[in-house]
């Protein structure tokens, strides 16, 4: 897959970026990457759309910019030779995907009906912006199109919000999702940037949706591990489910047949996305060991981390 939109799908987040003044540019580009979040869509709404872009590669090489309402090929032209690398637009414009695609630039057009996508698809384009996503049924609304093309993956804009992003988060057919919500203009023009880190931050947090799923405990026999099984079952009434390897009474303690990973055992925290988690872990320099992976290179299940936390073996688990 290409880079872009694999770094697209990674971050899982948009922020699309009003800039009235690009002399703030740079400082809102910071203001989004202390929050984790290393991509922006900058907006050809305004004059400074252009300029902003240039301003935040020159100053961040590593942050994904991308330009956003693009609906003219002079003003894509404009955006990759300032530094985007890759292009927004609010519908599907033919011209405009063909002229992405001779140079080879990535391009995310909107979509809203079943006619769209099948004209999208024509172009081999398979991941495609859903907008207004608040107006044409929101996450249903993408179900429902993903329904007949199983193919796509969306990127849902448009009323997205820190309340409602839960809704697209654990869905394998939202690729990413954008919104003005993640730096918006009267934060810049006010220069509240820790409101916008901070913004960014709990929309990573909700965007991965960590949470303890169970803890494993390690035994040296079937047995053991079924006698121990039974007494957490039988304490506190949890249902004992057998198992091929561990035995799991209720959803939160597995017991395994064997001394497993970790040195007191081990600890699940289930997400919403396997893949997106690693992409984030890894920034914060934790390793992955894939040797351990569950599921397929694609559709990972579940992988333990490189090194033990406080004695435990930690594994994500997909939702
Ligand atoms: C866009 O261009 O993608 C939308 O204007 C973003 O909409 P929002 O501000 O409601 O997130």
């Amino acid at each position: 897959m290409n880079n872009v939109l694999k770094k697209i799908g990674d971050i899982g987040l948009v922020p699309v970026v009003v800039m009235d003044n690009a002399d703030f540019a740079v400082p809102a580009a910071k203001a989004l990457m202390d929050g984790g979040i290393k991509i922006m869509e900058i907006t050809m709404r305004t004059e400074q759309g252009i300029t902003a872009i240039k301003k935040v590669k020159e100053a961040y090489p590593d942050m994904l910019v991308g330009a956003g309402t693009v609906l003219s090929i002079e003003k894509a032209e404009k955006s990759v030779a300032a530094g985007a690398e890759f292009i927004v637009s609010p519908g599907l414009n033919i011209e405009l995907v063909e002229w992405c695609q001779k140079k080879e630039v990535v391009i995310t057009p909107g979509v809203i009906t079943p006619t769209e996508v099948q004209q999208a698809l024509k172009f081999g384009l398979t991941i495609l912006k859903y907008f207004p996503a608040n107006i044409f049924g929101g996450i249903k609304g993408c179900e429902a199109l993903y329904g007949p093309y199983r193919m796509v993956k969306f990127i849902p804009t448009g009323g997205v919000n820190k309340e409602n992003l839960a809704d697209f988060a654990n869905k394998s057919y939202i690729y990413a999702v954008g919104g003005g919500w993640l730096c918006k203009p009267e934060d810049i023009n006010e220069k509240k940037f820790d409101k916008i880190t901070q913004i960014a931050k709990e929309s990573v947090d909700i965007l991965l949706g960590f949470e303890l799923a169970h803890i494993g405990i390690n035994t040296k026999s079937e047995k053991e591990s079924l006698a121990a099984a039974k007494v957490f079952s039988d304490a506190f009434g949890f249902s004992l489910k057998e198992g091929n390897s561990s035995n799991f009474s209720g959803e939160g303690i597995e017991v395994n047949k064997s001394k497993w990973y970790g040195t007191m055992g081990h600890i699940a925290i289930r997400t919403n996305s396997i893949c997106r988690a690693v992409y984030y872990i890894e920034k914060k320099g934790y390793k992955i060991d894939w040797s351990t992976r569950k599921g397929t290179e694609q559709k990972p299940v579940a992988v333990y981390l490189k090194n033990e936390i406080g004695g435990f073996a930690v594994h994500l688990l997909q939702k």
